[in-house]
């Protein structure tokens, strides 16, 4: 169950309702670190489901116990999940349950907290990039600056093909990702209203790597 808004045209939202009930919960501010992990690592498995829609499969014959059948695999295109840290590790072992053979590169962002710049620290993606279908993670897109940057190092090292995952979306992010990287697909659960005057969403979750981790 899928939502497409004409303004937005990168952009697809989850409204499938388990993913709705897990945000509701994850929204409440009296939502533990430990359910708010556990939720976030399960509304990420069931956003790539639907994010995971249309990678191509081929055939493969299996044997089963009686005879051989015709079956299906996902082809050549080796996915790969690149969480930002730190909140982007958040959704990484729900997607790697429907994907275990997918390879985990990391890219190491934070927002300064005064300018909202991205300033980076670490890259580490698995070679033969070129031939590679890389989903990006963070469950937050609030300016859009860290998603820019990040598809901007990922490109950098030739990627092509990227799509970006996150759980709650801002008008101002989806833009800017879409008008610096127009080849982007967006995936979130929530489109919300606004940024407020220090860049958080509104009505959002909160930081995203403090509710993870429990830092503050
Ligand atoms: C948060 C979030 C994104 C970024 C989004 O990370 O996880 O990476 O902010 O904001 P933007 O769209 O305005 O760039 P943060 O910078 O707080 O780093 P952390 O995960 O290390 O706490
Ligand atoms: N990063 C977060 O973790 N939350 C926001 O609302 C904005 C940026």
């Amino acid at each position: 169950m899928i939502e497409q808004i004409a303004e937005f045209p990168t952009l697809t939202i989850i409204r499938h309702p388990l993913v709705q009930h897990k945000l509701t919960i994850l929204r409440n501010r009296e939502t533990p670190t430990k359910i708010f992990k556990e939720l976030v690592d399960e509304i990420a498995m069931l956003m790539a489901y639907e994010a995971t829609i249309d990678l191509t499969v081929e055939p493969l014959d299996v044997d089963t116990p009686l005879e051989r059948t015709a079956g299906r695999h996902i082809s050549g295109k080796k996915l790969t999940l690149v969480p930002i840290l730190r909140a982007g590790l958040g959704m990484v072992e729900g997607i790697l349950r429907l994907v275990p053979a997918a390879r985990v590169g990391h890219i190491g962002l934070y927002r300064d907290h005064k300018t909202l710049l991205p300033v980076d620290y670490y890259f580490k993606v698995p070679g033969d990039v070129a031939e590679r279908d890389f989903f990006l993670l963070d469950p937050m897109l609030a300016t859009g600056g860290s998603a820019a940057a990040a598809v901007d190092s990922l490109k950098r090292v030739g990627a092509t093909r990227i799509r970006f995952l996150c759980i709650v979306a801002a008008p101002e992010g989806v833009r800017r990702l879409a008008d610096t990287h127009p080849d982007i697909q967006i995936y979130c659960a929530a489109l919300d209203r606004e940024l407020n005057t220090h860049g958080y969403i509104l009505p959002g979750l909160g930081d995203a790597g403090d509710r993870l981790f429990g830092t503050r």
